[in-house]
This record gives C-alpha cells, sequence and structure tokens, in this order.
C-alpha cells in the first residue's frame, strides 16, 4: 500500500460502538474486562476518551426495546442511549454523539426535542440512529396488541422523519433575538408551526427548542432491506451496515448511491459505515490466541440463544445440532429482515449445520484481523474501492479497540486516509457535510444566511 500524504484526498470516517464488553455475548467473562461493563460509566468514558483522543468521528449506541432470560448479557442491563449520550457531551469536546432510537415507539415530538437538546448541550454533535425495532415482544412493552409488520414499520418511520425534520425547522436560526430593550424576545416572522396531518401522526408543533448548532442533528439509519435503504436514500446522512464480503458491501453502495442520486441527492451527502470486527495482533499466532481466548468463551447453547434472537426468540435447540440447518420457513421475515435472509442463503449455500451457523453467529471470524498493517489494509481497500464511506468498529476481543487507536489509526493517518485534528467542533463538519437550509425559510433569507 502507498504511503502518500495528500490533504486533498478523500477522507475515510471512524465511529466505535459502545456495547458494553465487546467481542461476543460471553466477552464479560474474558479475564481483562470488567464484568458489569454495559452498566459502567467509568468503562464507557474511558472508550470514548480513547476514541477522541484517536479522533474518532463519533461514539455510537444500539439500542433494543424488549428482552427476556435468552437475551445475551450486555442487553439484560445496560443504559438508555440519549441519557448515555447527555453525560458523555459534558465530558468530551470534539466527538459525534449517535444514539439509537426507534421510529415504531416513540413520538416524533419527543423525538425531535431529546435529539435537539443533546445537539445543543454538546454544541453540535448529536446524532439519531434511526430504526424500526425489529422484536415483536417490544409490542408488550408499549401497550400495544401487535408489533407492526416491516413495511408498515418503514412507511411510519418515512413519515416519522418527515415530522420531526419540520420540527427541527420550527425556528430559523436567528429567530430568538432576545432584545432586552425592546422586550421582543423571537421574531415572529421566523416561527414556523408545523401543523402536520399524516396518515399516522397529527402534530401541531411549533418545537419548545431552538434550531439545533448542526441545524438538525445527523440522521443515521440502520437497516438494509429494500424498505431500509430507500428510506435511508430519503432522509439519512449516514448509514450504519454490516457487509460480509466486499463484493456485496460494494453492491450495497453503489445501489444506496444510486437511490440517493435518483431522489436528486449527491453521492457524497450520504456516508456509508460498515460495522466491521477487528482483532489487531503481532503476528498470525497472536491473532488466533486472541479469537480462541473469547470464541471457546461462548458455549453452543449460548450461540443458539443468540441466533434465535434475530428469529423472533425462536427454541433452536429443539433441531439436531449436527445436520443441516433447519427450514424454519418465513420465521424472521418481520423482524431482522436482511438479517436472518443473510443467515439462512449462507447457511445453505455453505450446507452448514446448525451448531456450525448458530456459533459462526455468536462468535464470528473478524473481517478485519491481523497485524496493524494487515488490518490497515484491509480498511483501506475497502474504503478505497468503494464498499464503504467509514467503519464503526467492534472490537473483535475486549482488548482490541485500544490497540486499534494505538497501532492502526497511526498508519491510517500516515497514508493520508484519516485525520490528524478535528476540523471544527460539530460531527456535521467532521463528516463535512453541509450546512441544512430552514426547510420554511423565505429565499430571501435564505440567501442572506449564505453570505
Ligand atoms: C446494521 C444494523 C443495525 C441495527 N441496529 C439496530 C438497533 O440498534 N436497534 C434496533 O432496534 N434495531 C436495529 N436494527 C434493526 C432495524 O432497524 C430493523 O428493525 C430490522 O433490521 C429490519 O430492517 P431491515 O430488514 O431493513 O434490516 C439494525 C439493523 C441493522 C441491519
Amino acid at each position: 500500500m502507498s504511503e502518500k500524504n495528500t490533504s486533498t484526498r478523500r477522507q475515510l470516517r471512524l465511529g466505535v460502538i459502545l456495547q458494553g464488553a465487546a467481542g461476543n455475548m460471553s466477552a464479560w467473562r474474558h479475564q481483562s474486562v470488567v464484568s458489569d461493563a454495559s452498566i459502567n460509566f467509568e468503562f464507557v468514558k474511558n472508550i470514548v476518551n480513547k476514541a477522541e483522543s484517536g479522533k474518532f468521528d463519533f461514539a455510537f449506541v444500539a439500542d433494543g426495546l424488549y428482552i427476556n432470560d435468552k437475551s445475551i448479557p450486555h442487553f439484560l442491563n445496560r443504559f438508555e442511549p440519549l441519557t448515555l449520550l447527555s453525560a458523555l457531551a459534558s465530558i468530551t469536546r470534539h466527538i459525534g454523539l449517535v444514539g439509537t432510537l426507534s421510529t415504531s415507539y416513540s413520538e416524533p415530538f419527543t423525538t425531535a426535542r431529546q435529539f435537539a437538546s443533546l445537539d445543543h448541550l454538546s454544541n453540535g454533535r448529536a446524532g439519531w440512529n434511526v430504526v424500526t425495532s425489529p422484536l415483536e415482544g417490544s409490542a408488550k412493552n408499549f401497550s400495544r396488541q401487535q408489533h407492526p409488520a416491516h413495511s408498515l414499520r418503514y412507511r411510519i418511520a418515512d413519515e416519522f422523519l418527515r415530522v420531526v425534520k419540520g420540527l427541527w425547522d420550527s425556528w430559523e436560526d436567528d429567530a430568538f433575538v432576545r432584545d432586552k430593550a425592546s422586550g421582543r424576545f423571537f421574531e415572529p416572522e421566523k416561527l414556523h408551526t408545523l401543523n402536520h396531518q399524516g396518515e399516522f401522526f397529527s402534530v401541531q408543533g411549533p418545537l419548545n427548542i431552538g434550531r439545533t448548532p448542526q441545524g438538525r442533528p445527523i440522521v443515521f439509519q440502520a437497516g438494509a432491506s429494500e424498505d431500509g435503504k430507500k428510506l435511508a436514500a430519503s432522509h439519512a446522512d449516514a448509514i450504519f451496515t454490516h457487509q460480509h464480503t466486499l463484493p456485496e458491501a460494494q453492491e450495497f453502495y453503489r445501489d444506496v448511491k444510486r437511490q440517493l442520486e435518483a431522489n436528486g441527492r449527491r453521492a457524497d451527502q450520504l456516508h456509508i459505515f460498515q460495522g466491521v470486527s477487528v482483532i489487531v495482533g503481532d503476528n498470525a499466532a497472536d491473532v488466533e490466541r486472541q479469537y480462541q481466548e473469547t470464541a471457546r468463551l461462548v458455549t453452543i447453547s449460548d450461540a443458539l440463544n443468540y441466533l434465535g434472537r434475530y428469529f423472533e426468540h425462536y427454541d433452536f435447540s429443539q433441531h439436531p445440532l449436527d445436520e443441516p440447518f433447519p427450514d424454519i420457513g418465513d420465521l424472521g421475515k418481520n423482524s431482522f429482515r436482511s438479517t436472518t435472509d443473510e443467515i439462512k442463503r449462507n447457511a445453505q449455500e455453505r450446507g452448514l449445520t446448525l451448531r456450525q451457523a448458530a456459533l459462526e453467529a455468536a462468535t464470528p471470524r473478524p473481517l478485519f484481523s491481523g497485524t496493524p498493517e494487515q488490518v490497515a489494509d484491509g480498511l483501506q481497500t475497502w474504503f478505497e474501492q468503494q464498499a464503504a464511506d467509514g467503519f464503526i468498529i467492534q472490537g473483535g476481543t475486549p482488548d482490541t479497540f485500544a490497540r486499534f487507536v494505538d497501532r492502526v489509526v497511526p498508519l491510517l493517518q500516515q497514508r493520508g486516509l484519516f485525520r490528524h485534528e478535528y476540523p471544527g467542533v460539530t460531527l456535521r463538519e467532521s463528516f463535512a457535510l453541509d450546512y441544512p437550509a430552514n426547510q420554511f425559510a423565505s429565499p430571501r433569507e435564505l440567501q442572506e444566511a449564505v453570505q
């Protein structure tokens, strides 16, 4: 790989996922891990501080709304994303703070308000990961009879996003004049009341918080089905996805960018992040030792539970372990559709047994593992061959992340692929995305705003 350092080169972007002990569902048992990592603020703070020292774009918090006694330990006892990110906002200066919130089980007004507050609190570092909630059981926690079907969830999400974006534009940037002499607190013509009446929501507005430092928080989308990609192409600034091979990732990348352009948006207005598991070692034997040390903590019964969660908590233990992956029909279509389709296809194409499929899902071999140079080479290849605009790093072992920051990030910097300093204060600046115009401002005001 070349070591050319040119500042005009397209820059890759990095996030870190905060998911407790990292590695796999049983990593809390690893000798080097504090066993309550998922609910330990000191632990989270250390990772985020490390990420900020490595000039990472953002820290990312996934979430879910339903657990049972088969859920993985991290899901059983963890922080609510926006509460955690608000606490992190006050101890960090540059790193973006991206949290997951469901459009199937939230209200647009509250959501708009929460993320606007996080954007103000953090001086422009808030991001919202839009999800539609895959788990059927979520309905039982929200006074609902039924979990909405996959396509309905995406229709709701589309309207939800339109309402939230409308609410975020309730006030123009300079609406609050706070003129003590005249007693004028705001300019009435810069206040816009949404008056939304739609299929799923009726929201009058305005929002009771002003336009945010980023204009509006950054919107991520996680969900890789056709409906998911369509939603992202209409609304999102970034996508969180997982593809298993370079050609699959390239196809996903091409497809999303094509849809973006079909919607009249530029290809560089949405960043595609591949969530990647990484192990950094001194040599192949060291990498294998680290992998086995974490993988061997997962029992087959843990692995079956892990697999079952994707399929609406299906009980795979009723099937023989060493026979071909069982035919379970359409189960999973209404929950983690893109993920369950992939698990079934992979098991069928490679003729995996249930045991192999479960262990592969629960203890996957990291996509990028090796020496620091090998990991940097892999990321560079995916980035340069248009499979990703950036990566969300998921430690393949509990010790990986610090090693990634200390040993891989400097290589990416030397190669001119990654920043040495933050370009500004906001996540939008780190992402090199344009400041969004207020959709309700008159053309004259818009012109003045850009001057
Ligand atoms: C990479 C990825 C990450 C996801 N993260 C979350 C999450 O943190 N919380 C959640 O409730 N759903 C999450 N989802 C689920 C989606 O929001 C969605 O409900 C489900 O995957 C079905 O959509 P799809 O078939 O379009 O992928 C994620 C999906 C993907 C593909």
